[in-house]
């Protein structure tokens, strides 16, 4: 099967009975992280883990979709393939430049030998015009000290020197960060470790992204192995950041604790694009745990991502919000009350933005009914806790989060509603929840507990994303 042939004779919008309106997804096979996030002559580049085989991790390509404003976007496509010694196993997560108006993406190519021994790539691939010109082995398997969980390079760069982060795991198999540095892109030396304050903390670090915001340094890690806490670590896998001061020539980062990204069940991989005024992070909607349960996958398809968040810098903490570009999506305010409202309110179908105003002073519990079940938002006045409830779904996926909140003066969620996610951003982006749901109701209805202790309800309809056919 000629899979690029394929990939243009499919028409959109996508018809199944879990497609989502405003996400991204895939035709068919596995989608996971975001990677090579960019932007050049006014197109953002949004790669991604594709597998287009299946929806198993197996036969890693990076997809691309491309857009001008987050609304419209070209159809998928295959850019890069697992199709050369360099990368046979898989073309796994990484990140790309923009250098004089030359696209670099840098990714890990997955090489097992006849032994089935891992030998982890680092490589660099040109690309012009979404094509691959030609790809490039750049550092060849770990060193000495590391194991072969060394992945997901992330370009940055500092005094004009050009740097890469690598996710790895030491030969004690404990998580780390390595630094390489080069001044051409193509030769590359190993700088050493980033040494943070978590000497163990997870078994391995993926996905880095080193930033900065409003002066302070971020490092973002995926730790994987951390032991759940009542209300920290949820999640099969992590996903958070430290922020402090990095001294890259010594190597030394000192910083702040660990934070999580998002509350909620599907959060994973996320990666940030750095431009001149706003620095973006797009997620993987998903975990890889009980694949089966994501029920898409019984029509071929499995996860998305999520909206593309911007990040902004408050007291040591990351906020996020959606970009600017999806309140374009706004299309009717269809209830708008202060006074008098319902503790009913129906919607014909899931494609809303709902924000709900809650009176911090009194518990409250807002119930996302459906005929065959319900996802409800509780908020314990006294514990300071809100809990993401999925439990009384009847299908798919399900379970509780709970996020216990600091000293809050307000509660404002900014709810985004699609058929089969939602993504919860409380308190102007201070906490996000992304979950991912299973019904087989196409309409909804909000049912509010405590509908006294609520100060103000805005819905708006919502229009789709547009792909170009
Ligand atoms: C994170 C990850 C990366 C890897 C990629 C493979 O979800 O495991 O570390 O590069 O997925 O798809």
């Amino acid at each position: 099967m000629n899979l690029d042939k394929t990939l243009e004779s499919i028409v959109y919008p996508l018809i199944g009975k879990w497609r989502n309106n405003f996400h991204l997804e895939l035709p068919f096979g596995l989608m996971n992280d975001p990677c090579g996030l960019s932007y050049i002559d006014g197109v953002y580049n949004i790669f991604f883990q594709w597998n287009p085989n299946g929806c198993d991790h197996k036969t890693k390509h990076w997809g691309l979709v491309q857009t001008k404003n987050f609304i419209n976007y070209s159809k998928p496509i295959l850019v890069l393939k697992p199709d050369s010694h360099i990368d046979k196993d898989g073309c796994y997560t990484g990140s790309a430049t923009v250098i004089n108006n030359q696209l670099y993406l840098f990714y890990t190519g997955n090489v097992r030998d006849k032994n089935n021994i891992r030998i982890p790539h680092q490589n660099i691939s040109f690309i012009k015009d979404n094509t691959v010109l030609k790809k490039k082995n750049i550092i060849y398997d770990s060193p000495c000290g590391y194991t072969d969980h060394y992945r997901d390079p992330y370009y940055f760069q500092k005094n004009g020197i050009h740097y890469l982060a690598i996710g790895a795991q030491n030969s004690r198999l404990n998580g780390r960060v390595v630094i390489y540095e080069s001044k051409d892109l193509e030769s590359w030396t190993f700088k050493g470790e980033l040494n943070t304050q978590y000497t163990k903390f997870g078994k391995m670090w993926e996905c880095p992204n080193i930033f900065n915001l409003n002066d302070k340094d971020i490092l973002a890690i995926c730790p994987q192995g951390l032991k759940s806490e009542k209300y920290k670590y949820q999640n099969l896998h992590q996903s958070g950041y430290i922020v402090g001061k990095m001294d890259i020539d010594r190597m030394i980062f000192i910083h702040n604790e660990f934070e999580e990204f998002d509350y909620g069940f599907d959060f994973y991989a996320p990666q940030v694009l750095k431009l001149e005024n706003r620095h973006i992070l797009i997620g993987w909607a998903g975990m890889p745990e009980n694949e089966e349960e994501y029920l898409t996958i019984n029509d071929g398809y499995i996860y998305t991502l999520t909206l593309p968040r911007e990040l902004f810098m408050k007291n040591n903490h990351i906020y996020q919000l959606p970009i600017q570009e999806i309140y374009h999506l706004r299309n009717k305010n269809i209830y708008n009350e202060k006074e008098n409202i319902n503790d009913n309110i129906d919607l014909k179908y899931r494609k809303h933005e709902i924000v709900i105003d809650i009176d911090v002073k009194e518990n409250n519990e807002i119930k996302f009914g459906f005929k065959d079940g319900y996802i409800s938002i509780l908020y314990d006045e006294k514990e300071k806790t809100i809990l993401l409830d999925r439990s009384r779904l009847s299908i798919g996926k399900k379970g509780i989060r709970k996020l216990k909140l600091k000293d809050e003066s307000y509660l404002k969620l900014d709810i985004f509603f699609d058929v089969n996610i939602i993504e919860i951003f409380i308190n102007n982006g201070k906490y996000v929840m992304t979950a991912l749901y299973f019904t087989k109701d196409t309409s909804m209805n909000i049912g509010l507990k405590n509908s006294n202790a609520i100060n103000e309800i805005n819905i708006w309809s919502l229009n789709s994303f547009h792909y170009e056919n």
